[in-house]
């Protein structure tokens, strides 16, 4: 969380602070600020709220530029999300932009208390300028100074700092959360939380390691790693995509991004299959026969996506599939071993908790992949095995298409996995990787739903509650269709295994309370219908997505039912969750609420 960039180039850097802001924006935007030296002096302006607060204050009050600068958007962590609180941070000569958490924060702040620092902020970031600026008085020697500091922090952070009178030194450190270096495609350094704020001024790009700090000028730049030796790190050449970052002809990103997802499916089974022999290649790595068990960690919505895997894998391995959400499994000692298969699944590739259950699994001598969409984040580099999803760069807080991108591979990993095992046959192998590769075709198909999905999401935009039930890999879409209308809707809703209703949430059942009941028709439909019908004799408020197959028989029972394109059992959740997403959208935009950056959301979540 928090986007952070630093420019050294020796000329005007306001404007591409501004321009790296903008491509950072999705780690974070309570609020934004930048600052620059020049002739001795710091300008600095800070703004609450999103990055065009700051731009607007910018236009009315000027720039003053420099040739080096910092620049933040903040997710905040400690203090509101007011101006105070805004990075840059100034204490006498030091200013500095933060990302992460600093976690024995209150112990050093008391400790600056107690020698009568004057502290404006309520934030862990003042605390590390106040220690800087203090450890200079002692000894001007800035090197020192920031091994010293950074050398007393626990936690997570990746920090951009510069010192006044300083103007050609840019310094940059790393625990724990991500920081790149950029060696400018024409001149100068830069420093970035990613390599897309990187992007506009750089194609050569260092990844720095856990504990690395970067001293960096106009011309050089040197490294010292954790033990404060100095090392060189190997430079990527990186192409990233600006076009991305361009809505097209669509409201929000959240549609672009949806709409895309027939040809991002596409792309990423087509890394996997052969669509015309039928064959499945996957990493030579993943040898099924030296693993006794699989495991599947992540967060939020790619929690879900492993959550329908772990389906689609103990069906076509036939071994234990154990799924668990990475804030979880990593507190709680899971025993772990080289027997144990260990995947990740992130689109961003850098959520830290994911990424500590990563780096647990492979100290435990696991074998590690890592499902991910961003080929240059930390797990990529850190997994033993990738397998990647090509969603192309996803801006919309709530996930879409880097969800249905991530059970594309978990499908296609089941075909493969199932027939090392013999669990599966050539002839089931054929016929599932075809069944895939209806999809795009299939999921056109899905969007015709769209006006009846917009009359529900009139309905449902009225309401507080939502229940949203499934059975089988339905539940997890059931649970990924509660959170998505959640997060851009802000409206409560829940996700239960439709049999488990009546183990408590039946409870909740009366006329006010909408039910989206998932049915495709599969083997488990019966037992869905019935769930259907218990809640039908309670009054609830029952939608059905189900199959054009099933949706006259539904109707019959006097509910409403939408009816979706037929399909077999294994692509189900591909299909269901189409349904599920366009819901949350239109509930969002007749609520009028901010589809693309919900309130208190950030796209990256680089803190636990
Ligand atoms: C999705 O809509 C969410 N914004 C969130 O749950 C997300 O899936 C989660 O934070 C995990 O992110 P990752 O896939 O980048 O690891």
């Amino acid at each position: 969380m928090c986007g952070i960039i630093g420019i050294v180039t020796g000329k005007s850097v306001a404007a591409g602070l501004i321009s790296s802001l903008k491509l950072l924006e999705y780690r974070g935007y309570d609020s934004a600020g930048i600052a620059t030296l020049q002739n001795g002096n710091i300008w600095r302006e800070r703004a609450a709220g999103k990055l065009e607060n700051l731009e607007q204050k910018i236009k009315e009050v000027g720039v003053v530029d420099g040739g080096i600068g910092i620049g933040h958007t903040r997710w905040a962590t400690h203090g509101a999300p007011t101006e105070v609180n805004a990075h840059p941070h100034i204490v006498d000569n030091v200013v500095l932009v933060h990302n992460g958490i600093i976690e024995n924060y209150q112990e050093l702040r008391e400790e600056l208390l107690a020698s009568n620092a004057k502290i404006m902020s309520d934030t862990d970031t003042e605390i590390i300028g106040h220690l800087i600026s203090r450890q200079l008085k002692i000894n001007d020697d800035i090197e020192i100074a920031i091994k010293t500091v950074v050398a007393k922090l626990r936690g997570a952070f990746a920090l951009a700092i510069m010192i006044k009178g300083q103007e050609d030194l840019l310094i940059g450190a790393r625990q724990g959360c991500p920081l790149a270096v950029g060696i400018g495609d024409v001149e100068g350094h830069y420093i970035g939380s990613d390599a897309l704020a990187l992007s506009p001024f750089s194609r050569q790009i260092i990844y720095l390691e856990e504990g690395d700090l970067v001293f960096a000028s106009t011309n050089s730049y040197k490294i010292f790693d954790k033990s404060h030796n100095e090392v060189t790190r190997q430079v990527n050449h990186i192409e990233v995509q600006n076009a991305a970052m361009d809505k097209g002809n669509h409201k929000h990103f959240m549609a672009k991004e949806f709409f895309e997802q027939p040809d991002v499916i596409n792309h990423t089974l087509a890394h996997y299959i052969d669509l015309e022999s039928n064959k499945i290649t996957i990493d030579a790595k993943l040898d099924i026969t030296k693993f006794d068990r699989i495991i599947i960690v992540s967060c939020g919505t790619a929690y879900y996506a492993a959550m329908v895997g772990k389906y689609w894998l103990e069906n076509s391995t036939n071994m234990a599939v154990e799924v668990d959400v990475a804030s979880e499994f990593r507190y709680r000692n899971p025993p772990l071993n080289d027997k144990c298969l260990f995947i990740v699944v992130s689109q961003s590739g850098e959520t830290a908790d994911s990424l500590a259950a990563l780096r647990l699994a492979k100290q435990k001598g696991c074998t590690t992949a890592a499902v991910v969409n961003v080929a240059t984040s930390t797990m990529a580099r850190e997994a033993d095995i990738i397998l990647p999803t090509f969603a192309g760069t996803e801006i919309c807080v709530a996930s879409t298409k880097g969800f249905i991108c991530q059970i594309s591979v978990l499908a296609t990993l089941s075909i493969g996995l199932g027939l090392q095992t013999g669990q599966l046959n050539q002839d089931d192998a054929i016929k599932m990787t075809q069944e895939l590769a209806q999809l795009p075709r299939l999921i056109n198909q899905c969007f015709e739903v769209e006006s009846d999905v917009i009359e529900l999401a009139n309905d449902i935009a009225k309401v507080e509650h939502v229940l949203f039930l499934g059975r089988h890999t339905s539940y997890p879409i059931a649970m990924e269709g509660a959170l998505k209308l959640k997060e851009i809707t802000y409206i409560h809703a829940e996700g239960y295994a439709a049999g488990e209703l009546k183990h408590g949430p039946i409870a909740l059942i009366d006329e006010k309370m909408p039910l989206i009941i998932i049915a495709p028709d599969n083997a488990v439909y019966e037992k869905t219908r019935s769930n259907i019908e218990e809640i039908a004799a309670r009054g609830g408020d029952i939608t059905v997505f189900t199959s054009e197959s099933r949706a006259k028989e539904i109707q019959k029972l006097g509910l409403k039912a939408i009816a979706l394109p037929d399909c077999s059992e294994f692509v189900s959740a591909f299909v269901y969750t189409i349904p599920v997403q366009l819901l949350a959208y239109h509930t969002a935009v007749h609520m009028g609420t901010d589809v693309d950056q919900p309130r208190n959301l950030a796209k990256s979540v680089t803190v636990e």
